[in-house]
C-alpha cells in the first residue's frame, strides 16, 4: 500500500501565501513521487482555539477536537511541513497545533517546505527542534521560496529562480525514512502483542 503522507499548511491569516505554496507543493510532490499519496491537512480549515486542554496531550485524555486533530495524525506515514517564517520562528497557528496531540505523531518522519525572506529557514530549524520532542525523524534536504514579493507567477505558482533544492530528491529520503519506520512500528507492535 502506498504511504500516506500529509502536506500540512500552518498559516491562517487572510490573504496568506502558505496554502498558495501548499498547492503548489502538493501537485510537484505527486508527479515527483506517484508511489506516495499526499493529502493536505490545511491547519485554518481546523479553526482551533488556542490550545487550552486541561491534562496535557501525553496522558492521552482527548477532548473532542483533539480526537478530531489525532485522527488525521494517526491516519499519516509522514508530514511535509509548509511554514512561514514569523518573527524568525514558526507560526504561532503552526504552533498551536502541533501541541495539540502527542502520540499520534511518534516515530514518523517529516520534511520540510519553508518559504520568506530567506526562505523560512530559521522557522524550519526550530521546527526539525520541536518535531524532534513529539518523536519524528526530520528529513535534511528542505525545500525554500526566497524573496517573497517578487517570487509568485501569474498562476500564484513560485518561480524557478526562487526555488532551493530538489523535490525529488527530498522525496526519495523521507520515503526511505517513512518505510523504515512504518517496518519498525509493525514490529514493536509485534513484539508488544506477543508479550501480553
Ligand atoms: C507576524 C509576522 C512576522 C514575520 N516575520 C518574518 C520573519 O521573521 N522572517 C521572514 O522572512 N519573514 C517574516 N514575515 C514575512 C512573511 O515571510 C510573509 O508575510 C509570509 O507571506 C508569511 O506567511 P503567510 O503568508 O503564509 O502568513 C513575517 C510576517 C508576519 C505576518
Amino acid at each position: 500500500m502506498k504511504p500516506t503522507i500529509l502536506v500540512i499548511v500552518g498559516t491562517v491569516r487572510q490573504g496568506r501565501v502558505g496554502r498558495k505554496v501548499a498547492d503548489w507543493y502538493l501537485n510537484e510532490a505527486s508527479k515527483a513521487a506517484p508511489d506516495m499519496n499526499f493529502t493536505l491537512l490545511d491547519v485554518a480549515g481546523l479553526d482551533l482555539p488556542v490550545f487550552h486542554e486541561a491534562t496535557p496531550p501525553m496522558m492521552h485524555q482527548y477532548s473532542n477536537v483533539q480526537e478530531q486533530v489525532a485522527k488525521h495524525i494517526a491516519a499519516a506515514d509522514g508530514f511535509i511541513f509548509v511554514t512561514g517564517e514569523y518573527n524568525h520562528s514558526v507560526p504561532g497557528s503552526l504552533k498551536n497545533f502541533l501541541d495539540y496531540v502527542n502520540t499520534e505523531w511518534r516515530h514518523k518522519a517529516a520534511a520540510y517546505v519553508g518559504y520568506g525572506t530567506i526562505g523560512g529557514v530559521r522557522s524550519i530549524e526550530h521546527l526539525v527542534q520541536i518535531m524532534t520532542e513529539l518523536r519524528v525523524a526530520s528529513v535534511r534536504d528542505h525545500i525554500t521560496i526566497s524573496a517573497l514579493w517578487n517570487a509568485f507567477d501569474e498562476q500564484g505558482n513560485p518561480k524557478p529562480e526562487h526555488i532551493m533544492g530538489d523535490i525529488t530528491k527530498q522525496l526519495t529520503e523521507l520515503k526511505w525514512w517513512v518505510k523504515a519506520l512504518q517496518a519498525a512500528r509493525a514490529a514493536s507492535n509485534n513484539n508488544e502483542k506477543e508479550a501480553s
